[in-house]
């Protein structure tokens, strides 16, 4: 039988990086569902959009081929044959994703996606709704949270090792802003599933949550 791991919570918590790793340990494929909504949005910058215009978002959407390659046990994004793996990083990408996370149009076309990738494998599924509607009956849930300020300075730190300087409490704002917006939506908002496991990684080292982690999984 597959195994499946779903690991939600806010931005900044460490999802990223402990799923990957996991899937690694585990051989288990990652599938990264934060990656299609900022890929889509990516789509959508390129294309002024305005995110109350429903009518172009579904244009949009109908003009959109969302391509994942799978190397490894991770995706490279591909967006009508362009490769977007990096670009939807951007710092203006991060700004816009919730706002386009929260359309109904673009979580279901998302969540059919999602969905299957997840189930064609073993895997560690990573977002904001995996416990509680893409993948309801995943085997182990996890709940990842941290407190806004160590996410924001987390972030900080990531873009600095890239070379990029930027505002630590602009950082801190977007934050709070898409935790709201993510936490508010009607559709799939981000919360906590009765059955996952809340994990706090404030004062955690990601060595220290992928032990965590390991030690509630249950191998056949
Ligand atoms: O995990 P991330 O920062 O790459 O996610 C980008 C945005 O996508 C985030 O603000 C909320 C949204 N998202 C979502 O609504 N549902 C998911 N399953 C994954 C991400």
């Amino acid at each position: 039988m597959k195994k499946h791991i779903a690991i939600d919570g806010p931005a900044g918590a460490g999802k990223s990086t402990v799923a990957r790793i996991l899937a690694e340990r585990l051989e288990y494929l990652y599938v990264d569902t934060g990656a299609m909504y900022r890929a889509l949005t990516w789509y959508f910058l390129q294309h002024n959009f305005q995110a109350d215009n429903f009518a172009q978002v579904r244009k949009l959407l109908k003009q959109v081929d969302l391509r994942l390659e799978r190397e490894q046990n991770c995706h490279r994004i591909f967006l009508n044959q362009q490769e977007v793996t990096k670009a939807i990083r951007e710092p203006m990408v991060d700004q816009h994703v919730s706002l386009v996370a929260k359309i109904p149009e673009v979580r279901q076309y998302l969540r059919g996606k999602q969905r299957e990738l997840a189930l064609s494998s073993n895997s560690v599924t990573e977002g904001r709704d995996i416990g509680t509607v893409v993948l309801p009956e995943a085997d182990l849930k996890i709940f990842l949270v941290a407190l806004p300020e160590i996410r924001a300075f987390r972030r900080w730190w990531e873009l600095k090792q890239k070379g990029l300087e930027t505002d630590y409490f602009a950082i801190l704002d977007n934050i709070r802003e898409r935790d709201f917006i993510d936490s508010n939506r009607e559709d799939s908002p981000l919360k906590q599933a009765e059955d996952a496991i809340l994990v706090d990684t404030s004062s955690l080292k990601i060595e220290e949550v992928v032990n965590t982690l390991l030690s509630m999984v249950v191998e056949d």
